[in-house]
């Protein structure tokens, strides 16, 4: 019988023999898939496994202090926390090509975590959050050419790892499933999906630590309401993103010249297909009022309502 209680089980199984007393390197995200993984294999091998976490300064708020808090603080992971946020922003400094983004944050991803990796001896295993549509998105051309995923297949090439990827038959609902069976707290798991180049592709254009921060604010402010409104499971994933526009506004009796703040919120499935959501207009209406009067440089909020396809749900 399939059984989350037997996948787990026999999965740690297959990794204890797969393994051995050798070590095994996991990259986190920041996101879900990668803690589910963390905590699978560290179940299945304690301190044989060593994570990196990378903070590139692109994650959401608050959100390197809580996987830490969970990760390393309860469930005593042996995690190497590196903060390389100043590295990213200054690789990404006049770009504004969103390939381009994706393709230096990838690399610089690799570049970051190569550094760390080097450092430890004997590892021969690498463990990746790989799910089953990544392994089909990324596996045929059109949804490489539309967005290229980095999840899969950026691995450096000197790197002479074996693969352990104990999640490349699940979707998304089996993962946090699957974390709620380790003991993860639901606030972990049910995170939303989180894209790997994070608000780099949500400030569009080029990046700067200034537009971060609207974004950071903004985004914050909307889960904050979504939660509220008890919203957050019933969308399956919703954001900020500043297009980089300036409009005119009106603040007291001063003219403002300022950014737009977009909102998008989507139904969906898997991703590949989605609604946008018809959030209630009196919950629209308290997250474009405290969006404009909490985060500066912020005089107007739009909602997206458009469908993938023919709009992607990220706008980069
Ligand atoms: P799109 O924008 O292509 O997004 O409709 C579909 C899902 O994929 C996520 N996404 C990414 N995830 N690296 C990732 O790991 C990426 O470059 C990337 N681009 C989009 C997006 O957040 C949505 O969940």
């Amino acid at each position: 019988d399939w059984t989350m209680e037997n996948f787990v089980d026999s999965q740690i199984a297959s990794i204890r023999e797969k393994v051995g007393d050798k070590k095994v390197l996991l990259a986190l995200s920041g996101g879900v898939d990668s803690s589910v993984v963390g905590v699978l294999i560290h179940r299945a091998i304690g301190d044989q496994l060593t994570c990196i976490f990378v903070d590139h300064g692109l994650l959401r708020k608050d959100e390197g202090t809580q996987v830490m808090e969970t990760l390393y603080g309860d469930f005593h992971m042996n995690i190497i926390k590196v903060d390389a946020q100043e590295r990213f922003l200054s690789k990404l400094k006049g770009v504004s090509d969103p390939e381009q983004k994706r393709k230096i944050i990838g690399n610089e991803f690799i570049y970051v975590f190569d550094d760390e990796a080097t450092k430890l001896n004997g590892v021969e295993f690498l463990a990746q959050g790989t799910l089953y549509t990544d392994v089909i998105e990324s596996g045929t051309a059109t949804a490489q050419t539309i967005k290229s995923h980095h999840n899969v297949g950026g691995l450096p090439e000197d790197m002479q790892f074996e693969l352990i990827e104990p999640l490349n038959t699940l979707f998304k609902d089996e993962v946090r499933a699957l974390g709620i069976e380790l003991g993860m707290p639901e606030k972990l798991v049910w995170r939303q999906p989180f894209p790997g180049p994070g608000l780099g592709i949500r400030v569009l254009g080029e990046v700067t630590e200034d537009k971060l921060e609207i974004v950071r604010e903004s985004d914050a402010i909307l889960r904050e309401e979504i939660a509220k409104a008890g919203l957050d499971r019933e969308i399956w994933q919703y954001f900020t993103a500043l297009p980089n526009v300036l409009s005119v506004g009106v603040m007291g009796d001063e003219r403002t010249y300022d950014h737009t703040i977009v909102v998008r919120a989507v139904t969906s499935i898997d991703g590949m297909t989605g609604d946008w959501a018809r959030i209630p207009y009196e919950v629209l209406e308290v997250i474009s009022q405290r969006i404009v009067n909490e985060v500066a440089h912020v005089n107007r909020v739009a909602y997206d309502i458009t469908s993938k396809p023919p709009a992607t749900i990220e706008w980069e």
